[in-house]
């Protein structure tokens, strides 16, 4: 061992004067000893790494020889690489470039492309229910979007453009299926088996990220008799657009967002005779007209950006950017009126009720039919561009009466009608359970799947899981889905797992898994905040997994600014924390920070005045 000597013992206070150049990487390496003893403690100097001694100190440890906080690498595996996978890459390539020097990032994608719910969805008239121009990765606002309310295929290409830009699909591997991840406890690291043209390999990660979405796997309805239907049968998550739709009956089961968009588009095709069997009402509305955003009056549901519009988003970003922090400030301040039976929510259903009976031209029996009782919110609210027009056309019909079965040519209902049909199209939604569709085997082997089976999945405000070590969670349930979008939130998601992961690597942590009785605590107090909510209201809606009076598991029990709140800072007293050795202090290495080695470091930065 080298002992860096100082030629003159300095007195307190007193800055020495340094004789002879110290070689900073010695230093770095070794500490800084005079005539054996500490500089700074007299203690004696450590043994070196390789001296052989013995302890009777359970915390004593070799002498970590190297600067503090130097970080350990890291490999993070994440699955899915649609809006949330892709927010990571771009995280740990751009907004947060310093962990390019420890973390390795490898993203698998089961499909043959990114894009996720955008590159699935493709149904005639899918497209966005939140304003475009704050559905967008936040690091990179478009002036091009064409219409308030954009397209699922100007969505898509929307994201494959940013990809492209930011290099976003460097760690991608595509037609890559995880098919399990097991923790390994001894090692502290993911074993994630993936899959590839039915080859199967081992991957190895300390963290693992599940970005596979939650509205990822469709759901066929229960009905009896459904696999005897010889008609053409599709579900909306899975077009056929092979298949020529006019001059057909069809019927649309459901009425959810897929649904609400699908009838209009179906009716206005030629010749077409459409049925929605819808088993409830919706609430169709938005809350401030259109064309205000963008200071018109027209009463257009989705008006276009003019191109003189766009060519200002272009020529000046702070306009756009301006345009955009007045949408979000409004659907931030709008929060309150999601508190059920609050005079904020009974005066936009008062307002909403009106718009619906305006579009449905007062018709009677189409407003008591589709006009909701319960509270506006409780299940998603869709702007449902034509969708209730579509009920005053000669060949769209609406009936509530559940389908008691499905016969080879025909829907049969419970008030004893028959509609013969060509074409069955299931609106019908996904599997929203929030377990994975993997196993995910944790801490003690507990599944996730299985844990989060049957009862409300407990989660630590969307981003981590009980019993999974090193496991995030984008968006994971009860994240912030149910006003606003959702892409910002994903963003702070992305932020709070970088804080993570720096800290793990900084710290030299092993794992860090949440302390079960805290999460259950938040789940529990969560609850109570929910019932003041109107996701509580007597809807049914898959916010509580397709229940009326189940628990709310898919959204946060609060306001987007709580949780913008709670997200930006880690609680580190929330997680059990293992480190890599018998004494956490180990990253304090041989005392030195880098700072003090980089000759243009200001190291009076904390001078105040
Ligand atoms: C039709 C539709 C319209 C929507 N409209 C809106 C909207 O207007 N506003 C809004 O805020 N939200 C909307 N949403 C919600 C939307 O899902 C999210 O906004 C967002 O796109 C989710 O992105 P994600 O990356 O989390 O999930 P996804 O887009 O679902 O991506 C998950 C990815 O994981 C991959 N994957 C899954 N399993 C595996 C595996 N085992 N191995 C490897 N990869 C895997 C999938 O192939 C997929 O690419 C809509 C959803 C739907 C279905
Ligand atoms: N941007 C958008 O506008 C948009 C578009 C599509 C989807 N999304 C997102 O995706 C979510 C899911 O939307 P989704 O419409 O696909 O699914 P969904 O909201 O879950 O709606 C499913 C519909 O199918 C009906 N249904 C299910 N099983 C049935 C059965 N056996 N018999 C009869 N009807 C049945 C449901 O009726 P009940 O309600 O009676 O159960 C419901 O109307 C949305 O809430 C939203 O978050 C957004």
């Amino acid at each position: 061992m080298t002992t860096t000597q100082l030629s003159t013992p300095a007195s307190d206070g007193e800055v020495p004067a340094i004789e002879s150049v110290v070689d900073v990487s010695d230093v770095a390496k070794n500490g800084v000893y005079v005539n054996g003893l500490d500089a700074f403690t007299d203690a004696p100097a450590p043994p070196t790494v390789n001296d052989t001694h013995e302890y009777s100190d359970p915390y004593a440890i070799p002498l970590h020889d190297q600067l503090a906080f130097t970080p350990r690498k890291l490999r993070v595996i994440t699955a899915g690489a649609g809006f949330s996978g892709l927010m990571l890459a771009h995280k740990f390539q751009h907004r947060f470039p310093e962990v390019q020097a420890f973390l390795e990032h490898k993203i698998f994608e089961a499909r043959n492309d990114i894009g996720g719910t955008w590159l699935v969805n493709t149904y005639p008239g899918v497209q966005c229910d939140v304003p475009s121009h704050i559905y967008t990765f936040p690091f990179e606002p478009s002036p091009e979007w064409s219409y308030f309310y954009s397209s699922g295929p100007e969505i898509q290409s929307y994201i494959k453009r940013t990809a492209k830009k930011w290099d976003l699909t460097r760690d991608v591997q595509l037609n890559t299926k995880v098919i399990s991840a097991v923790w390994q406890g001894e090692s502290g690291e993911w074993k994630v088996t993936v899959e590839k043209d039915g080859v199967r390999r081992d991957e190895y990660a300390e963290v693992f990220i599940s970005a596979q979405g939650v509205l990822d796997s469709y759901k066929w309805p229960n009905i009896p008799g459904i696999e005897s239907f010889a008609g053409h049968r599709v579900h909306s998550a899975d077009w056929d657009h092979g298949f020529d739709y006019s001059h057909k009956r069809v019927a649309v089961v459901g009425n959810g967002s897929s649904g609400v968009q699908i009838v209009p588009q179906l009716v206005k095709l030629p010749g077409t005779q459409v049925v929605n069997f819808a088993r409830g009402s919706a609430w169709i509305y938005y809350r401030v007209p259109p064309s205000q955003h963008l200071g018109g009056k027209s009463a257009d549901n989705n008006p276009a950006y003019s191109e003189d519009q766009k060519n200002e988003f272009r020529r000046n970003p702070e306009s756009l950017k301006q345009h955009r922090k007045a949408m979000i400030a409004r659907t931030n301040r709008a929060f309150k009126m999601f508190i059920k039976d609050s005079e904020g929510n009974k005066e936009a259903m008062r307002v909403a009720e009106e718009q619906m009976r305006g579009r449905l031209q007062h018709d009677p029996r189409l407003c008591e039919m589709l006009i909701p009782k319960w509270p506006l919110g409780c299940r998603r609210i869709t702007p449902g561009e034509g969708y209730l027009e579509a009920f005053l056309e000669p060949n769209c019909e609406l009936t509530q009466s559940p389908i008691e079965r499905i016969s080879e040519h025909a829907i049969h209902t419970a008030d004893g009608k028959r509609y013969d049909i060509d074409v069955l199209v299931c609106a019908t939604g996904f599997d929203v359970s929030f377990r994975p569709r993997f196993p995910t085997i944790g801490q003690g082997g507990v599944d996730l799947r299985e844990y989060w089976a049957g009862h409300s999945p407990e989660t630590y405000l969307s981003v981590a899981a009980p019993h999974m070590p090193n496991y995030f969670t984008l968006p994971g349930p009860r994240a912030l889905a149910g006003h606003g979008s959702l892409l910002e939130a994903l963003s702070w998601n992305g932020d709070y797992m970088v804080k993570w992961l720096k800290k793990m690597a900084e710290e030299d942590i092993k794992s860090i898994v949440l302390k079960t009785r805290i999460v259950r605590q938040l789940m529990s107090y969560g609850d109570e905040v929910h019932k003041r909510l109107v996701w509580t209201g007597e809807c049914k809606s898959w916010y509580k997994q397709g229940t009326v009076d189940g628990k709310v598991t898919a959204l946060f029990a609060g306001s987007g600014m709580l949780y913008k709140r709670l997200i930006s800072d880690l609680r580190p007293e929330d997680f059990e924390i293992e480190y890599r050795s018998p004494n956490a202090w180990k990253f304090l290495g041989n005392g030195f920070t880098a700072l003090e080695f980089d000759p243009d470091s200001d190291l009076a930065w904390y001078i105040e005045k």
